[in-house]
This record gives C-alpha cells, structure tokens and sequence, in this order.
C-alpha cells in the first residue's frame, strides 16, 4: 500500500515587487540581489494567508470531488489566527460540511515535506483514503523592510496536492531535525500581552529574523545528505532520479546542491527568480509549475526536499503516476 499524488495547484499573489521596487526602498541592488540569490522578483498577498491557500485548494481540487476528501493538511506558520486554523478555513471555503478533520502544522520552510509524511502516514495506515495537503505563507506579512538581508528574499504563495491510497507513488519519505543552537531563524510571538499576575518581557515585534550565512551552510549540507540518505535507503542512486523540486531560497544553494549531488542543474527545478522564497509554499508550488508543464511523465522518479527553520528538513522519495 502506497499513497500517489492525484492532482497538484497552487496560487500566485497579483502583486509583482521587482528588485528594482525594493531599491527604491532600501539600501540594496538589483545586482547584489540576482547574484547572490538569484531573485528577480516576488509576489505579496494583500488579503490573507487562508485566502491563497483556498484558491490553491481550489486549484488542486478542480478535477476532485472535494466531498471524497477525508482530511486537510495546512503546513504554514504565518496563519491569519491561531484559531481558526488555515485549514478550518479552507473546509469551510470549499463548502466541505462533512466533520472530516482539518489542522494546520508549522515546521518553517520544511513544513510542507512534513504535511505530506502525515498524510501519507494516514493513508497507509488505512485511517484515510484521500487528503488535500496544503503549503502556504504569508511572508511579507512578517518581513522588516529596514533589514535589507532577510527582506529581500522572500515573497508570498501558496500550492497544494490531493494524495490517495496507491499502490505504487510515494517510495519513501524522511523528516527530522538539527538544533538551532545559535538561533540563526527565529520568528517571535508578538502576543505576549501584559498579565495583572505575572511580570514579563510584553516586546511586541515580530518580524522574521535570520542569521543568512549559517542558514545557508546548513541548508547546502542538509540537503545533499538528506538527499543521499534517502537514495541508499532505497538502492538508488542520482541518475535514477529525473528530478528534483527542491525548497526555494537562493539559486546559490540548489547550484550548489546540483554539484554536490552530481546532477545536470536541468534536473535541479527552479521558480526562485519570480517568487524568492515562499517558505511552506515552495516545493508544492514548484511541483504544480512542473506538473502544469507536462514535465513528470509516468514512471519519472522525483524527489521533493526542503529545510529551514528549526532547524527542520525533509523530503520524498517518488515515482510519478
Ligand atoms: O527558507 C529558510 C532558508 N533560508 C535560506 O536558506 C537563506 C540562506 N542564506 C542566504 O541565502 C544568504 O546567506 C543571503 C542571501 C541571506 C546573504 O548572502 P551572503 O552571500 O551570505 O551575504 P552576507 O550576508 O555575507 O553579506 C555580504 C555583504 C555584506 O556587506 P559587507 O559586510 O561585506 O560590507 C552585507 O551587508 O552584502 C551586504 N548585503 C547587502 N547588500 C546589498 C546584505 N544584504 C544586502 C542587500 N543588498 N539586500
């Protein structure tokens, strides 16, 4: 028993930011940003964060009938509120009224491999047959457009998937984690509010915070181990694999990883120029542009990975069906 991946969809924001849009406010460069990440431009979301993650459902869902789904998966951790959840959200906006469960999980940028484990858990166990698994965050929301080093990078979106019970599809998936001992991501609560009974440090800043350079030395090592990792537990090596959809956050890295792996860069997908980093949303979005594309044919073996904060990472081992 295996889990295969039925449909894919994602959504865009409209709002376009180029480099040059970001010149114009900060002290940085259109050069600077292309050769040290690759970004040319981003997407900011002006509504809401379960408002792009309904039309990616959406989107995922137009060739579903959303009364056969069994459950809904959010990985994000840039929700409109703590409750209502993403994902009770997006039930309600797909006018689902049957009582199937629906949560949201936060694992940073790696949130959406670990959405997937727990739908594919679910699925092989025979608890459910069907779950929309959903990527989506609302970066700019969080950014501080003084801090030139962690603004520019990041943009915001959201993609999903409909996984069902297969026999063949998911081969293997990994997650785990790595302590972030000098706490080189962090994004701080800012509801700390005052308490008549405790004292307490009430800071209300929340803007999302990043030591740049220890986060890519991880992110470069991680996910050529991960990778190699989940080849040798599975008998395989990197010319077996057609291709692989890595998480979104600097051109530089997934080179790097390509070289690392000893894998044609062709193979090695990237969007990072016209969305930065889109956190959760990366790697469903990135699938969904390569599956739109025509790209994965029957019998293609992909890989999808990702890491971040936490220090979390993942990824899945797949033939495509
Ligand atoms: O999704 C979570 C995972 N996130 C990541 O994987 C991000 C990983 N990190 C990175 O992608 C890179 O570390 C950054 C793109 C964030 C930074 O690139 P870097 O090559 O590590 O640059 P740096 O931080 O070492 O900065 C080099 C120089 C500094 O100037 P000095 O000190 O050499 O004079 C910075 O002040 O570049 C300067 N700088 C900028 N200049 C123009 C930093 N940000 C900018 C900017 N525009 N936006």
């Amino acid at each position: 028993m295996s889990t295969r991946i039925v449909s894919t969809g994602s959504y865009i924001p409209e709002v376009k930011v180029s480099n040059a849009d970001l010149e114009s406010i900060m002290d940085t460069n259109d050069e600077w940003i292309r050769k040290r990440t690759g970004i040319e431009s981003r997407r900011y979301e002006d509504i809401s964060t379960a408002r792009m993650a309904t039309e990616a459902a959406k989107d995922a869902c137009s060739t579903v009938d959303v009364e056969t789904l069994d459950c809904i998966v959010v990985a994000t951790y840039t929700p409109d509120s703590f409750i209502p959840t993403v994902a009770n959200q997006v039930k309600a906006n797909l006018g689902i009224t049957r009582p199937i469960p629906s949560f949201d999980l936060n694992a940073a940028c790696s949130g959406f491999i670990y959405a997937y484990q727990v739908a594919h858990a679910y699925i092989v166990s025979g608890i459910y047959k069907k779950v929309l698994v959903i990527g989506v965050d609302f970066n700019s929301r969080y950014m501080n457009f003084e801090d030139r080093s962690t603004s520019i990078l990041f943009g915001d979106g959201a993609g999903a998937l409909v996984l069902e019970t297969s026999d063949k599809g998911t081969i293997d998936t990994i997650i785990g984690g790595e302590d972030d001992i000098n706490e080189s991501i962090t994004m701080k609560n800012s509801t700390d509010y005052s308490n008549p009974f405790v004292e307490r440090d009430t800071k209300k800043e929340s803007y999302f915070e990043m030591k740049g350079s220890d986060v890519f030395k991880y992110a470069v090592r991680i996910m050529d181990k991960t990778i190699k990792d989940l080849l040798v537990k599975n008998n395989l090596e990197t010319n077996d694999i057609d291709y692989v959809i890595s998480h979104q956050a600097n051109q530089r890295i997934l080179d790097s990883g390509a070289r690392s792996l000893k894998i044609d860069t062709k193979r090695m997908l990237s969007n990072v120029s016209k969305y930065g980093n889109t956190s959760s949303a990366s790697v469903p979005i990135l699938l969904d542009e390569a599956n739109k594309k025509g790209l994965l044919q029957s019998g293609m073996k992909v890989i999808l990975v990702a890491f971040g904060g936490g220090l979390t990472y993942g990824a899945v081992l797949l033939e495509w069906i």
